[in-house]
């Protein structure tokens, strides 16, 4: 059983944490109702309190029982469900982490994965560990997206299960568009979902079957993105890839607006909301856990100064980060996630009370991509922003970057700085059940393209790279 609270979890001390949120230089601040801490302890208190409650504060409405999530292995295919049901418990258990790219936490005990909170009556619902809790080299780090998450062999099993038992869910509105799962684990389409959700909701957030803007195309509702970091937010003064509007404990209430959640029930959460903004905006990214050859990573970073310095931000003494914003002409990365993101509904977004009635800024003037902060970069693998690049030394050197690539769960690459891959020229013929394919990368589906960032455009010498790629791992 999940016990209602947990009893072990990690102080996560931030310094920067009272600079940041008492004197914050963004002008945000003022026009919003953005939490305001008096002093550092009452920052650290509700830093606290945010990664608790993400550990155990039902957000969402309830998928499942505990018994029935133990019991999905009966809905799988064969042969995974005969292998199933001649494991012990225990592998099963494994099996299933291993099936759906779930994990146990370190900070909260019991067998049910981070990806759930329990109701304490025995009903899981999934929370925002479901893509925003993962591990690195086989270990879970608070706060870093999770490139394990097969999230449609996971939604496939649960339908089996509602159809084999009956489970009636609440009805969805008429209006309400048809949300694609993404075709490559590790890659999710949470924007498909949030911009379902508000279709159907008015500026108070009251659900309304009728659409709200311009119905989106089926290609407004497939935008493939990796779930990023949550310790990149300290230093960015707007959220997402594109940047697309002013960071605010509202903005990420959105990621709960099911149809079936009255608006009540999503405002009652707003102080937990401001407890779990204070977390992500605090929470530390992890050092790097190999040795480093500290001569060769000083000679990087003078390969980083000149080449990488001026888009990514500084390190060390006159540390700073420009949150430049980077044209998709000039980037050159995957498109879709910018140019088909439905501009009709980040302005009904804003003008909504997660947006304070318009009093949030927004920025569409550029379509392009945020240089994210390069922190705890070792730890963010596959890079980009749909996750289309396994390693460093692959992003380096475009010409000979995967086309067809699969992973390992838990191998860490110190060479190439990344997650350990294997290649394919296409995708091999023994994956044929869904479940196998989504373990392959293809790089030749529409928004999972591993084209652009080649900075700098002469490329570097192998000397320079791994120097280079040495420096990153001080990050
Ligand atoms: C289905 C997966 C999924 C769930 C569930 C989810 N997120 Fe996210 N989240 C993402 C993805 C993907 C992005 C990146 C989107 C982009 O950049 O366009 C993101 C971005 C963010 C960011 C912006 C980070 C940055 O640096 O720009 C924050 C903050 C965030 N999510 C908080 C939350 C919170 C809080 C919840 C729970 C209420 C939540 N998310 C639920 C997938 C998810
Ligand atoms: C002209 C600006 C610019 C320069 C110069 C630049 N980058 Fe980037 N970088 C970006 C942008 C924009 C993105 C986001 C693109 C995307 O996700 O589609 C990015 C993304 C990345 C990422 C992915 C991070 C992640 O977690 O997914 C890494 C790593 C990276 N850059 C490293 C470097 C290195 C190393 C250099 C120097 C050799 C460099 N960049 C030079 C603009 C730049």
């Amino acid at each position: 059983m999940l016990p209602n609270s947990f009893y072990r979890y990690s102080p996560l001390v931030v310094p920067l944490l009272v600079g940041l949120m008492l004197a914050s230089p963004h002008a945000v601040a003022q026009a919003t109702t953005e939490p305001v801490y008096s002093s550092r302890a009452d920052a650290q208190a509700a830093s606290e309190r945010g990664y608790h409650a993400l550990l155990t504060v039902p957000l969402n409405p309830a998928l499942m029982t505990e018994q029935q999530y133990f019991d999905l292995w009966q809905y799988w295919p064969e042969p995974e469900r005969s292998k199933a049901a001649a494991a012990t418990p225990d592998q099963r258990r494994q099996m299933m982490l291993e099936r759906y790219g779930f994990q146990e936490s370190p900070d909260r005990p019991g067998p049910v994965p981070q990806q759930f909170t329990s109701d304490g009556k025995g009903n899981l619902s999934g929370s925002c560990l479901i893509c925003h809790g993962g591990p690195v080299a086989g270990k879970v780090v608070p706060g870093l997206g999770n490139s394990l998450l097969d999230a449609a062999t996971f939604y496939e099993d649960v339908r089996r299960l509602y159809a084999a038992m009956g489970i009636k869910r609440p009805p969805v509105p008429k209006t309400a568009p048809n949300v694609p799962e993404e075709p490559v684990r590790g890659v999710n389409n949470a924007w498909g979902e949030a911009i379902a959700f508000m279709l159907v909701r008015d500026k108070d957030l009251n659900v309304i079957d009728s659409p709200q803007f311009a119905t989106p195309t089926a290609d407004q509702l497939d935008l493939p993105v990796k779930t990023p970091a949550y310790w990149l937010s300290k230093k960015k003064s707007r959220f997402y890839a594109d940047g697309f509007i002013a960071k605010t404990h509202r903005d990420i209430m959105q990621f709960t607006l099911n149809f079936s959640v009255p608006r009540e029930k999503v405002l009652a959460n707003e102080e937990t909301f401001k407890d779990i903004y204070t977390w992500i905006n605090a929470v530390q990214s992890p050092k790097y856990p190999y040795p480093i050859d500290q001569a060769l990573a000083r000679r990087g970073g003078i390969v980083y100064a000149s080449n990488c310095a001026n888009c990514h931000g500084s390190y060390g003494a006159g540390a700073r980060y420009p949150e430049r914003l980077v044209a998709l002409s000039e980037v050159g990365t995957d498109p879709v996630r910018v140019r088909d993101f439905p501009v009709e509904f980040v302005k009904h977004l804003d003008a909504s009370w997660i947006g304070q009635y318009g009093q949030t800024p927004i920025y569409l003037a550029v379509k392009g991509y945020i240089a994210p902060p390069l922190d705890g970069v070792w730890a963010t693998a596959p890079y980009l922003h749909n996750g289309s690049v396994p390693t460093i030394w692959d992003l380096l050197t475009p010409a000979s970057r995967p086309s067809v690539w699969t992973r390992t769960d838990t191998g860490y690459d110190q060479q190439k700085l990344g997650v350990e891959a294997k290649s394919f020229d296409k995708l091999p013929d023994d994956a044929t059940a869904p479940v196998q394919k989504r373990r392959y990368y293809q790089t030749n589906v529409r928004g999972f393209s591993n084209q652009g960032h080649q900075y700098p455009p002469q490329g570097l010498s192998d000397d320079n790279k791994r120097a280079l790629i040495e420096y990153l791992k001080t990050l």
